[in-house]
């Protein structure tokens, strides 16, 4: 399966000195390796500084425009993103879909913005409650993939991770169990292979997120098709952390 993959996704939290702290002691606290990557989606202002202050954890951004430059108050191009040394970025999370309206069209955009200039993303999926509910969440997530990344070509598409993220279970303490996470990561899966074929399906990192933390951690990724986790709340502390990237 696809590379294992630990990300924190620290929001909008913590200030600049405390996010140098943290970095220096998740550093402290785990020992890179070629199998799993760590990575940390920090507010953007802090790029700069904490690309500076990290050796093996890779700083990305939580969000980015899809146009070069002009006139887009408030927003950050790729090239002012790795300007400042970070290299990857998320894509299409639930709150900038549901807070600040980000389409599947618009998340398109920012995919062919990122692929044209080489720049790595995690691409978010997951539906909300109430889709859930109704038990048409495969349809829901298909139809995310499609509409923003299932354009791509096959060689663009296998270097691509996902996370799938059920809103229901974001920030809420409420996890998916793991056959329900394992049920959609292997569906993500399969309509990746029916469209790529099984070797770029396989070479997909598909990462869960929804309040995953130390203690569900191991069972999460034990999951066949759990290729590891986007953590919000958990990420915040050296030692939880730490401990799911151990997990
Ligand atoms: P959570 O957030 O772990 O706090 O639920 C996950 C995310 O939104 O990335």
């Amino acid at each position: 399966m696809g590379r294992k993959v630990v990300a924190g996704n620290w929001k909008m939290n913590l200030g600049l000195a405390e996010g140098v702290q943290l970095v220096k002691e998740i550093e402290a606290n785990y020992t890179s390796n070629d199998e799993i990557r760590v990575m940390a989606f920090v507010p953007s202002l802090f790029v700069s500084t904490l690309a500076d202050t990290a050796s093996s954890l890779e700083i990305g951004v939580q969000n980015f425009y899809h146009e070069s430059k002009g006139a887009f108050t408030g927003e950050i191009s790729i090239e002012q993103v790795t300007g400042c040394g970070a290299f990857i970025g998320l894509i299409g999370h639930s709150e900038r879909r549901s807070i600040f309206g980000e389409t599947n069209e618009l998340l398109k955009a920012k995919v062919d913005a990122a692929v044209a200039n080489e720049f790595e993303f995690i691409f978010c999926c997951g539906e909300p409650l109430e889709v859930r509910e109704a038990g048409n969440e495969n349809d829901h997530v298909r139809q995310q993939l499609e509409e923003s990344l299932f354009h791509l070509s096959a060689n663009d598409m296998k270097e691509i991770l996902i996370a799938y993220e059920p809103v229901w279970a974001i920030g809420t303490g409420k996890t998916a169990s793991t056959q329900q996470a394992e049920d959609m990561h292997s569906a993500i899966r399969s309509w990746i292979s029916e469209k790529y074929g099984e070797d770029i399906a396989d070479s997909v990192s598909i990462l869960y997120g929804g309040s995953c933390n130390p203690q569900n951690a191991s069972e999460l990724f034990a999951c066949e098709n759990v290729d590891g986790g986007l953590i919000g709340g958990a990420s915040l502390k050296a030692d939880s952390f730490c401990s799911i990237i151990n997990a």
